[in-house]
């Protein structure tokens, strides 16, 4: 048996690649080229057209111990409420100037951020603000329970039965 010498190779000539090695090189780039497509179209997937947020309607009891014309400010939401012999109130907390949140005081409501007043009704009492705190829509639920909308304004002076 002869064997015949190998040739010399020239050095421009690449090496020869084993069938084992191709064969793990082409399942390797295989598998990256799926993972590079799986991303792109997961980059590529719609995203959600409802965004969560929450609700401007929300139940509250006012406290038995509530005097006439004194302010309850839910937890978390930007209303006052008030109750006195004509009913239950509620007054947006959220000034007509620049949107910062006014506070109580027992004449009425005052910016902490550019000075305004208002009266305890909303009405303008010094600006900058432009106009009145809105009156916001409150539904009685039951004993002392109420349903208040803060994206529903209704005119100044509606009441809902205490
Ligand atoms: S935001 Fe209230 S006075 Fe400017």
């Amino acid at each position: 048996m002869t064997t015949t010498p190998h040739a010399p190779r020239s050095r421009l000539e690449t090496a020869p690649v084993p069938r084992r090695d191709f064969l793990g090189l082409a399942a390797f780039w295989s598998a990256c080229a799926a993972m590079g497509f799986a991303l792109l179209g997961a980059m590529r997937l719609p995203r959600a057209a409802v965004v969560p947020v929450p609700s401007r309607k929300f139940r509250v009891t006012l406290p038995d111990a509530l005097a006439g014309g004194e302010a309850f400010l839910p937890p978390d939401r930007t209303v006052a409420l008030f109750r006195d012999t004509g009913g239950v109130y509620a007054i947006s907390r959220v000034c007509t100037h620049l949107g910062c949140l006014v506070n109580t005081d027992p004449s009425g409501f005052h910016c902490p951020c550019h000075g305004s007043r208002y009266a305890a009704d909303g009405t303008v009492v010094k600006g900058p603000a432009p106009s009145a705190l809105p009156w916001l829509a409150v539904k009685k639920l039951g004993p002392g329970s109420y349903l208040v909308d803060e994206a529903k304004a209704v005119a100044a002076g509606t009441k809902e039965v205490a």
